[in-house]
């Protein structure tokens, strides 16, 4: 036994966490057992390093070690204490949802920062609070995306689209705990299919925030009618083929359907271009993550006399992770 759950103070019962995820390979061991041990606590980081002496309570330390041997077996810490933070929030995660990933940080960063140049260039002031906008999130898995747009711009109406009903439940409760759920439209479909733009534009029309319909479009002319300011997207883009190539935490733990985008990877970008290209309006953007090898499957996508000013961002990793493009 790792932790001798009698008498173990905090930096011993620490010490052993780590050592047994360093014994089993866990990438960033010391980071994963503080985390494992602040959740088990309920304690801060600084409490931690200021209270290396007192003794962890016996239940404590047995739970802490049964999830340090959890960790070792492959789970991800995330999955463990069920949560993990985004732009400055933290979500709630499951095993149904992707875990958020750092670099996913930069569609938000690209969105805001497009949007914001489409008024300077148009000459007017920017929409800072994103009055009169209407955004989509495909794929939005634990609402990471949505929820974080939806905070940067207070006045912008979101829809949120899954095809897992059970990766939709858990963005529904973050963004409740966020307080944003009056203003995303969570939608079970398939990409952002017809049925689905129906239902936002029939929402849109009671939107309190939204920009007013044309006075002779009706709900369902709406319903087909390019409606949207801004389309974001993470989507599957790992390669099936590519399966045993993943970290045992990726490949056995987080859903199948939030990695794999086909046998390349890249499959999925051409219907949700097409589908984001009858649906944006004109002027309006597309923000979409790139799995590492897309760009040269995607960039051709989103070719003139459809799609201008298309720009990509590396990650820190120096990876081209996001595409963004304007709607002629
Ligand atoms: C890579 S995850 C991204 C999750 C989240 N947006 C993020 O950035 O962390 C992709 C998400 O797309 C969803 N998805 C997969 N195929 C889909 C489809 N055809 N239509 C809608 N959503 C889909 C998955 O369930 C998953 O939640």
């Amino acid at each position: 036994m790792i932790v001798d759950p009698e008498r173990v103070d905090v930096r011993t019962a620490l010490k052993r966490g780590i050592a047994e995820l360093r014994d089993a390979n866990v990438p960033s061991y010391t980071l994963a057992a503080e985390l494992l041990l602040l959740h088990v606590l309920r304690r801060d980081r600084a409490w931690l390093y200021a209270h290396p002496e007192e003794i962890v309570p016996g239940l404590d330390a047995h739970r802490f070690l049964s999830l340090i041997l959890r960790r070792a077996g492959g789970e991800p810490t995330q999955y463990i204490t069920g949560k993990q933070e985004f732009w400055g929030l933290e979500f709630e995660v499951t095993p149904d949802v992707l875990i958020p990933r750092p670099e996913t940080e930069h569609i938000i960063e690209v969105a805001l920062d497009r949007l914001a140049l489409r008024e300077v260039r148009k000459g007017r002031p920017p929409k800072n609070a994103g009055e009169g906008l209407w955004i989509a999130d495909i794929g939005t898995g634990s609402g990471c995306i949505a929820i974080a747009l939806a905070k940067e711009l207070p006045a912008a109406q979101i829809a949120a689209t899954d095809i897992s009903a059970a990766a939709l439940a858990v963005a529904r409760r973050s963004a409740a705990r966020h307080a944003v759920n009056d203003r995303i439209h969570f939608l079970e479909c398939n990409l952002l299919s017809d049925a689905a733009i129906s239902e936002v534009a029939t929402s849109l029309v009671g939107a309190q925030h939204a920009a007013p319909l044309p006075g002779n479009v009706s709900t369902v002319d709406a319903a087909h009618s390019r409606r949207f300011d801004l389309i974001v997207s993470n989507p599957p883009y790992v390669g099936r083929k590519e399966k045993e190539t993943l970290m045992r935490e990726v490949r056995d733990h987080e859903p199948e359907v939030a990695l794999y985008g086909g046998e390349e990877g890249y499959e999925l970008y051409a219907d949700l271009i097409a589908q984001a290209a009858r649906t944006v309006k004109s002027g309006g953007l597309l923000v979409l993550e790139l799995g590492h090898n897309s760009l040269p499957a995607v960039q051709p996508l989103l070719d003139p006399p459809t799609w201008t000013n298309v720009g990509v961002t590396n990650d820190l990793a120096g990876i081209p992770r996001v595409i963004a493009a304007e709607r002629a």
